[in-house]
């Protein structure tokens, strides 16, 4: 199938590595100019380089962090600068700390809310404009299985990614008729240094094993496995491209099973 993406310029933040970094190589590889940020230069360059050896496009490092309105103005207008036009957004972040209620402040609710819901809702602020004069767009909110079956430990993401399932949704049916579609993606567990770094840290706290934590959540998964991130990569792909022009508002998991709810 022709994804029809040969040309096009996607946008994906936080990508010098995990699901970022997939996402934007499998956008590259289907003929996207890809612009990446990350807030440290060096990792970023060398996936830069990476991903433009495997797939032979072009792909714009550029350092950026995303809680910062000034540095994702300069990012927007870096990329516009480069490729002409974002026509693909993809709206990615680091993840906030674990953490139950009683252990979090208001300082932490604030963080996070500005690194996973500001972020996202500032970067559709600065491309909306230009998609809806050329009525096409396509913007993917990355969030988590924990928008939809909320996760233990994990208040911050929990209430965060409701936020912007919520924000998306009613974007997606303010610009339907431009064509521009918004959709989310709520990824499970997936193989990432995140989730290596989150078992660390679950292990410290519970005295259970960093294998073990591993194989309790394999066990959680019908398909018995974790994700690998290039799975999360092919769907923002097909997402992104003009075969998928009639889905929006979607907030589609991608978890090997793991969230029980019916809808
Ligand atoms: N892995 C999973 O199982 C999983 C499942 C569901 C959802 N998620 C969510 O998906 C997102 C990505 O997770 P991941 O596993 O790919 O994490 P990761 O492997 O730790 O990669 C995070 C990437 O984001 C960049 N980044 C972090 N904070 C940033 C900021 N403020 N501005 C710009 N770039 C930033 C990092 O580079 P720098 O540090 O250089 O900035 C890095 O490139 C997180 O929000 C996570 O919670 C992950």
């Amino acid at each position: 199938m022709d994804l029809g993406l040969k040309g096009k310029t996607a946008l994906v933040t936080a990508s010098s590595k995990g699901l970022g970094k997939a996402i934007a190589h499998e956008l590259s590889a289907e003929g996207c100019n890809v612009a990446i940020c990350a807030r440290n230069l060096v990792p970023l360059k060398e996936t830069a380089t990476e991903i433009a050896n495997a797939t032979g496009g072009k792909v714009l490092p550029v350092k950026a962090d995303v809680t910062s309105r000034k540095q994702i103005e300069s990012l927007v207008q870096t990329v516009k600068d480069n490729f002409k036009r974002v026509d693909i957004l993809v709206c990615n972040a680091g993840g906030p700390p674990l953490g139950t209620f009683d252990k979090l402040d208001e300082s932490d609710f604030k963080w996070a809310l500005e690194l996973n819901l500001t972020s996202t809702i500032n970067l559709c602020r600065l491309v909306l404009p230009s998609m809806k004069k050329r009525r096409w767009g396509r913007i993917i909110n990355m969030t988590s299985i924990s928008a939809k079956q909320p996760l233990e430990n994990l208040m911050l993401s929990n209430t965060t990614r409701a936020g912007v399932l919520g924000f998306s949704k009613t974007l997606a049916s303010e610009v339907a008729s431009r064509g521009i579609t918004v959709n989310c993606l709520c990824p499970g567990y997936t193989m990432t240094d995140r989730l290596k770094n989150f078992a660390k840290d679950l292990s410290k706290s519970s005295r259970v094993s960093v294998g073990q934590i591993f194989n309790s959540w394999q066990r959680a998964i019908p398909a018995n496995r974790l994700a690998e991130p290039a799975e999360i990569g092919y769907l923002v792909a097909f997402l992104a491209s003009e075969k998928a022009a009639y889905i929006t508002g979607a907030a589609i998991q991608i978890d090997g099973g793991f969230t029980r709810g019916l809808l």
